[in-house]
């Protein structure tokens, strides 16, 4: 496979941002990495250079799967946090984003942020704070989760939609809210809604009133799937919900409320959630389903969000998702930033 310069450079916060040819460039390539794992022709293309990772929030997958993609390239991936810089915030004199991204340009050769839950004062302000990154950056900048999108996820999913279903055009996905004592963030759910419709996949979205996404989200997938011509819907009805879909895709996501005053109310929002208990995907309800696979970003909320009998089954791909992040971390990283 021969690679061009085409994306050199390039910055990826939400995979709507690229052309669906780039985004199967990524996923082409990340096969053949997996494949070839560690003899793949471009497995120094990072040699003797710097990734940062700044993470304002906690991670397994992320972190991990970016340092061994750095290491698996030939380069390096530093940690860092807000506690080890002196940046400006609302409630803080220091730098400047502007000032820190132009000066990270000047030692890495690419930046990931992680940023959602509580360190941001309302939704938006973590996106806001990645395309600032962006706007100052001369290097390419990467959502490594924040309160919108979460990139690497969405194609990571897709990537093992792809590995078990081969053709993804009219096959039926079901997001599922699920109850959970985590107030999760948006993003991983949002970005799998707008690249699942991206590739062809008819989307039905299900959830308890009051728990509506980003309604911008809506309408771009919306649009994604008339594209193609595949249906959207929204339901909530749970059982109704299940019937016939190819793909249970559970998880929790916190309601519009969950920030207000600058804050975000985490113990509400949970004890909210604690009260729609039968939303939990089960044994009973994937009978309902076309053979469904179960698909889950991680870490999985045993017990509420899905019990243990679905996420452990065999139609679970959840470990295989978790790993193709290295793969299409990989991928996106010497196609951006690597020297070949
Ligand atoms: N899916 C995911 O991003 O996992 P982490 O929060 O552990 O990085």
């Amino acid at each position: 496979m021969k690679y061009t310069n085409a994306l050199q450079g390039k910055s990826l916060i939400c995979t709507q941002d690229w052309k669906k040819e780039e985004l199967d460039l990524v996923l082409d390539l990340a096969l053949a990495m997996k494949e070839n794992r560690y003899d793949h022709h471009l497995k120094d293309c990072l040699k003797n250079r710097t990734f940062f990772m700044f993470f304002y929030n906690p991670s397994v997958r992320t972190r991990q799967s970016f340092e061994a993609a750095a290491t698996e390239l030939g380069g390096h991936a530093q940690f860092l946090e807000p506690k080890s810089m002196r940046l400006k915030t609302e409630k803080t004199a220091g730098e400047t984003i502007e000032d820190a991204a132009k000066v990270m340009s000047r030692y890495a050769v690419g930046l990931g942020v992680r940023i959602l839950e509580d360190k941001i004062p309302y939704y938006g302000a973590g996106e806001a704070l990645i395309r600032e990154y962006e706007q100052f950056s001369s290097i390419p900048v990467f959502s490594m989760a924040h309160d919108k999108y979460h990139p690497f996820q969405g194609l990571a999913d897709i990537m093992g939609l792809k590995e078990h279903l081969q053709e993804l055009k009219g096959k039926k996905v079901l997001m599922v809210w699920g109850h959970g004592g985590l107030a999760r963030s948006w993003c991983s759910v949002q970005e799998h809604l707008l690249i699942a419709s991206r590739f062809g996949m008819s989307v039905r979205l299900a959830y308890p009133r009051g728990y509506d996404l980003d309604s911008d989200v809506i309408e771009k997938t919306k649009k994604n799937c008339e594209n193609n011509s595949q249906e959207f819907s929204i339901t909530h009805d749970m059982d109704e919900a299940y019937k016939d879909v190819h793909v249970v895709y559970s998880r929790n996501w916190m309601s519009p409320e969950a920030y207000q005053d600058g804050e975000f109310h985490k113990p509400s929002e949970i004890e909210k959630a604690m009260k729609h208990k039968e939303w939990i995907c089960d044994e009973e309800k994937m009978k309902l389903t076309s053979h469904a696979l179960f698909i889950h970003p991680m870490p999985v909320d045993r017990g509420n969000e899905v019990t243990d009998g679905v996420a452990s089954s065999s139609r679970s791909i959840i470990y295989d998702v978790a790993e193709n992040r290295l793969h299409v971390q990989k991928a996106v990283m010497a196609l951006t930033m690597g020297k070949y």
